[in-house]
């Protein structure tokens, strides 16, 4: 495996050439980049209720984790070098931290997770691991070196003593410093161990990859309301059954039509899979307003100019099919079989919303319009700014 270093490089060339295959160094990738938040005021976050963090103290090639919620008191009394604190979704608490995913807005929102942001004290590291999805580090203040070892899978063995996962085995095959700016592209299952050289902060922009066992959840989920009791289980050419226990390899082929059947379904597999990627992280977030509001309602706050803007957890996505389209926020969908100009304008300021305040007057006049918003607005996805 080839470790590549670029000062800067074509989206297509990654795509083609890195993504989810190899790792990418991209030094001095984002030029005099400016933390988004102090350590502090990670640590503060840290000590949210709502907020998942983590400390995990490292010495001698021992790791020990401890879980957030953390209150001042344990801030106080930290060593000077190996911990480091992990804060996940931080992208739901400082909606500015959008802006860094728009370095990545070349793959489909819909793969986007989290961002995780770590604060290493020197020496401070989580371990080798290896985690099932894509992630690109981003360097904050400080320093890091990031060694990087094989791919590894669920065969891999891991010592969970600590609750975390260790890699027993890691043999490095490249090292790397990371300063301010640069970025380290590290595809799913390439084991890693980052250490702070010097203190500093490090953004993790997670990817989600479902695994076969969650698509099948899914769909059985979605059959219930997609899928008829008709389809079911036959056996019409039967052969005379000398042992009657016996399930045969025919019974069995009958059982892969059926289901094969199932997922030629296009509504089943769209809807499943849409309302799967846009499961938000962290549902109790949404705090539906106390009154709900009417389409006129919705259609007056238009014309007084207020802005509406997605809750920093919302997540959205759609699929376009022969002239309809399929919506999919938070994990819900809504299917319109006739989108006009104006919704499918409406669906594209939505799924490019990016953090930004949205500038709606122009649906003010449009029933279904004010419908979709009205809904996205009743559920919390769609806030006043
Ligand atoms: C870290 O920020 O130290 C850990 C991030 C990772 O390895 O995925
Ligand atoms: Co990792």
């Amino acid at each position: 495996m080839l470790f590549d270093r670029h000062d800067s490089i074509d989206i297509n060339v990654f795509l083609s050439e890195y993504w989810q295959k190899k790792p990418l160094l991209i030094k001095g990738a984002l030029p005099d980049f400016i933390d988004f938040l102090s350590p502090e005021e990670l640590a503060g976050l840290a000590c949210e209720e709502e907020v998942e963090s983590r400390l995990v103290f490292s010495s001698n090639n021992s790791w020990q984790l401890k879980q957030g919620p953390f209150s001042e008191r344990d801030f106080t009394f930290l060593p000077e070098h190996d911990w480091t604190l992990l804060v996940q979704s931080v992208d739901h608490w400082l909606p500015e931290i959008k802006r860094l995913l728009q370095e990545v807005s070349f793959i489909p929102s819909w793969r986007l997770d989290d961002v995780m942001i770590s604060y290493a004290v020197a020496n401070g590291s989580v371990g080798p691991h290896f985690d099932y999805y894509d992630v690109f580090l981003v360097q904050g203040q400080g320093i890091r070196q990031w060694q990087i070892g094989e791919t590894c899978d669920s065969s891999s063995p891991v010592n969970t003593d600590s609750g975390l996962k260790i890699l027993e085995n890691f043999s490095v095959q490249h090292s790397e410093e990371l300063h301010a700016g640069d970025i380290l592209y590290i595809p799913a299952g390439l084991s890693h161990w980052g250490t702070a050289i010097q203190p500093g902060l490090c953004y993790s922009i997670g990817f989600r990859a479902p695994d076969v066992t969650e698509l099948l959840s899914a769909i059985s989920l979605q059959a219930e309301e997609t899928l008829s009791a008709d389809s079911r289980y036959r056996d019409t050419d039967i052969d005379p059954q000398q042992q009657p226990g016996n399930i045969s390899s025919s019974a069995l082929q009958q059982v892969k039509t059926l289901m094969q059947d199932a997922l030629a379904n296009p509504d089943l597999l769209i809807h499943s899979f849409g309302r799967l990627m846009t499961e938000p992280r962290l549902a109790e977030l949404f705090d539906p307003p106390e009154q709900e509001i009417t389409p006129e309602k919705m259609a007056v706050m238009l014309q007084k100019g207020r802005q509406l803007i997605p809750h920093p957890a919302t997540r959205f996505a759609c699929h376009h099919h022969a002239g309809a389209l399929y919506f999919f926020v938070n994990g819900e969908s809504l299917f319109i079989p006739d989108v006009s100009d104006k919704l499918a304008a409406l669906n594209d300021e939505l799924q490019n919303a990016k953090g930004r305040a949205l500038d709606l007057r122009k649906f003010q006049r449009n029933e279904d319009c004010l419908k979709l918003l009205c809904a996205l607005y009743n559920q919390g996805s769609l806030v006043t700014e």
